[in-house]
């Protein structure tokens, strides 16, 4: 791996911060390539709220067209405080999802050191694990509909779809990535087996079956509900969390305030054998917009993320050790917008430049 030529990659920077944390990932990318000889061309595009309000379109086909022929896709942020709250979200960061069948999100949830951590007692050692999170599936299909809409004897229906090669693809995705991360060797699938009794007993008969064909790893099932108190109370428990996509969702934001805030986590929209989206998981941010104070450290990690994905691995974890270098040095006052006594091109400027 490692070996292509030249690698293309989309750039979405998007909504409210996003483009100035893309900038600083971009600075990054280009010293880190420097470094490692790695060859890549960047195409801009400008997806997102500000175009949607010019021209009325959010997602062209045509240029879903073209996405499947990059290697990867770079995305900021989605979202506009103008545009009423989903139609980007769905229109843009959903459909490219599912269109581009990015059936996985990695969120690494890893506390660095000298980050502060809300949790009590715990540090570096105790928070470190992986959530595998479906991402095709579930409450997010649209599955459902209204009856009687706007009428007091409306009905509201949204339907969870889960299929056996949705979700054997995703548990067999979390097997291997558990193979391969080397911690503990330990994959924990979380589900709600006690109430949705048809969703995840499909979750739960798969997960079991698939064992078979992974018996150095040991495997363990927490309800959802659980899985929050233990995230809490015991993160050290966790290597590798599997779960779908709802639940995924919600775990991770609890994940991300483990593991210092928005302004360090990342994730990873994954087609193992496809056009895969890189992306810091918190939002566009818009008050902070254009005032050089985001943090964007879960951009540069994404970026970091993207280039081990496409097989630089070297490349990515010198990006990880630059960002816990800087961490190290203490200049960093906090990991919270307008907190951090450094701005958001000051700190791409510094990691660029200690690469
Ligand atoms: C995320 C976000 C999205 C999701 C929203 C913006 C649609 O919260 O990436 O976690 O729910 O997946
Ligand atoms: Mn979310």
């Amino acid at each position: 791996m490692g070996s292509k030529k030249s690698y293309k990659i989309a750039v979405v920077p998007g909504d409210g911060t996003g483009p100035e944390v893309i900038a600083e990932g971009l600075k990054v990318l280009k010293a880190v390539a420097a470094s490692q000889s790695i060859k890549y061309e960047l195409v801009h595009y400008d997806l997102g709220g500000e175009r949607y309000k010019k021209t009325g379109e959010i997602f062209p086909d045509s240029v879903l067209e073209e996405f499947k022929k990059f290697d990867a896709i770079y995305l900021g942020a989605i979202g506009h405080p103008d545009v009423k709250p989903g139609i980007l979200e769905k229109g843009i960061l959903l459909r490219m999802r599912f269109e581009l069948d990015q059936y996985i999100n990695l969120r690494p949830v890893k506390l660095y050191p000298n980050v502060p951590c809300p949790l009590k007692d715990k540090g570096p050692k105790e928070i470190d694990f992986v959530v595998v999170r479906e991402n095709t599936e579930g409450l997010y299909t649209g599955g459902g509909g209204f009856l009687k809409k706007g009428t007091p004897d409306e009905v509201a229906i949204q339907e969870s779809i889960n299929t056996r090669k949705g979700v054997e693809r995703c548990l067999r995705y979390a097997y291997e990535y558990t193979a391969k991360r080397k911690k503990d060797s330990k994959l924990t699938l979380c589900g709600k087996t006690n109430v949705l009794t048809y969703a995840f007993d499909l979750w739960e008969r798969t997960f079991k079956e698939l064992a078979k064909e992974f018996p150095k790893i040991k495997t363990d099932y927490v309800n959802v509900d659980a899985t929050c108190m233990w995230m809490v109370k015991n993160p050290e428990w966790f290597d590798v969390i599997v779960t779908d996509n709802m639940f995924g969702d919600i775990l991770t934001d609890l994940g991300a305030m483990i593991q210092g805030g928005m302004g360090i986590a990342a994730g990873g929209n994954i087609n193992p054998k496809g056009v895969s989206m890189f992306e810091p998981i918190g939002g566009s941010a818009p008050k902070y917009t254009g005032k050089n104070v985001i943090n964007p450290l879960a951009a540069i990690c994404a970026g970091g993320m993207m280039l081990e994905t496409l097989g630089e691995d070297k490349a990515g974890k010198r990006i990880e050790a630059a960002v816990i270098k800087l961490l190290e040095s203490g200049k960093l006052k906090s990991l919270d917008a307008g907190k951090m006594g450094m701005s958001t091109s000051e700190i791409g400027d510094w990691l660029a430049k200690n690469i």
